[in-house]
């Protein structure tokens, strides 16, 4: 794993966005790995300007998403589809065609699993797998678990998720209590693992990610045996590494 310090937020979303844009020179119809959260959103508004200014071109890069609520309609202000739409795609000049995130509303949630890593082997490899980190240690929705789960699945979230998210939502009981997340196996995959963490409340989840052993009660702790793991973090989530 490549670890890099910065002083603060604004840094590591430039960081962040290079990285990414480094990845779409090099191959204009690559897939990108997208996350959601609001660690990413300034990496977002990055690659907004220099899409503005001509430095980043999206019009033939695919994208898949890590996640979703289940239950949320694709229009629901808290969907990450709605996240996507409005905090990246509206802004760039990528086909919404060329961009993938699980549905939470589908009728059969096991086959809308099967479907979504089939989205995902057509639209392999994935170059750049932007990952938050949830408080728990969670990458996607993997939450802690007694295995590594491979591909696509539905997970119950852990109550301490639903309070870390309950911010973005009018009350905890409005938080949906189950999400579809890309599985392990896939965020292995990528080329690139590119982990963006800052703040206090991360100090714990990058202390074990970096420190601790590699224990699915920790996911993201795969990432140590990832071929090319970079974890940005500002200097207040780096405490204890
Ligand atoms: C959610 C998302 C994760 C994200 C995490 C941290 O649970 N499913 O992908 O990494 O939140 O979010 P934030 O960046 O807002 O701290």
């Amino acid at each position: 794993m490549k670890i890099i310090k910065v002083n603060n937020y604004d840094e590591l979303s430039e960081k962040a966005a290079e990285i990414i844009a480094e990845a779409v020179k090099k191959n204009p119809s690559t897939t990108l790995g997208l996350a959601t959260g609001s660690s990413p959103l300034g990496t977002y508004n990055k690659l907004i300007d220099m899409c503005k200014f001509g430095k980043v071109d999206f019009s033939k890069v695919h994208t898949v998403n890590l996640d979703e609520y289940v239950g949320l309609e694709p229009t629901h202000d808290q969907s990450y589809r709605y996240f996507m739409n409005t905090n990246l795609f509206d802004h760039i000049n990528i086909d919404k065609n060329n961009t993938f995130v699980p549905s939470g509303i589908a009728p059969d949630m096991e086959a809308e699993c099967k479907r979504y890593d089939g989205v995902i082997e057509k639209n392999s490899p994935i170059s750049v797998q932007l990952l938050g980190i949830g408080e728990n240690g969670h990458i996607g929705f993997n939450e802690p678990a007694d295995y590594f789960p491979e591909g696509t699945h539905v997970v119950d979230l852990t109550d301490s998720t639903i309070e870390a998210n309950k911010r973005f939502f009018g009350s905890k009981d409005e938080v949906p209590k189950k999400a579809i997340t890309m599985g392990l196996g896939s965020i292995m995959k990528a080329e690139t693992a590119l982990l963006i963490a800052c703040g206090k409340q991360k100090v714990h989840a990058i202390d074990m990610l970096v420190n601790g052993k590699v224990d699915p009660k920790c996911p993201a702790s795969i990432l140590q045996n990832h071929k090319n793991a970079i974890i940005i973090v500002d200097n207040d989530a780096a405490a204890k590494i």
